[in-house]
């Protein structure tokens, strides 16, 4: 059964390129091998996470990563078997959170996945996916 999981946690320490870059590594080497896809989102000091793969295997990955010691305050914000995955495309693409700012706002707001709905959270990451603001791996 295919299952789609999003959480979101806060870094410990600052999040560095390096840092970023030896998360996604990790990620697109394990993740491949073990079927699964999905997105990180990184800015303001926050992670959000989206995991899709076979539930086994997004399960045991969860597991691993809320031991990781670089980050804490985890939030599982969904978790919901699915037909079909939403990002197929990505061991782990890798999304700037900067680029889910509302900044069309007059006054222009940083996005706070702590309080955006699971929904919400998928909607600006399909809107950000179709401006091709998406990358598979950090510059580093
Ligand atoms: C925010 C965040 C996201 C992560 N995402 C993944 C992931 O998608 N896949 C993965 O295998 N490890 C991920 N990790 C790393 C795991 O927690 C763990 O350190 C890693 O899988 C161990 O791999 P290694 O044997 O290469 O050290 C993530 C860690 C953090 C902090």
């Amino acid at each position: 059964m295919l299952t789609r999981l999003i959480y979101i946690s806060t870094a410990v320490g600052p999040v560095t390129t390096a840092v970023t870059g030896t998360i996604l590594r990790s990620a697109q080497t394990h993740n491949e091998v073990n079927g699964i896809t999905g997105v990180l989102c990184q800015g303001h000091g926050v992670y959000l996470q989206v995991l899709e793969g076979e539930r086994s295997q997004v399960d045991a990955l969860y597991e691993r990563i809320t031991l990781d010691k670089r980050h804490h305050k985890l939030v599982l914000r969904q978790q919901q078997d699915v037909t079909r995955r939403r990002y197929g495309k990505w061991a782990m693409a890798h999304v700037n959170m900067a680029h889910l700012d509302n900044a069309q706002a007059q006054q222009p707001t940083a996005f706070d996945p702590y309080l955006a709905t699971a929904e919400e959270v998928l909607a600006k990451i399909d809107a950000l996916i179709a401006t091709g603001k998406v990358m598979n791996a950090p510059v580093v």
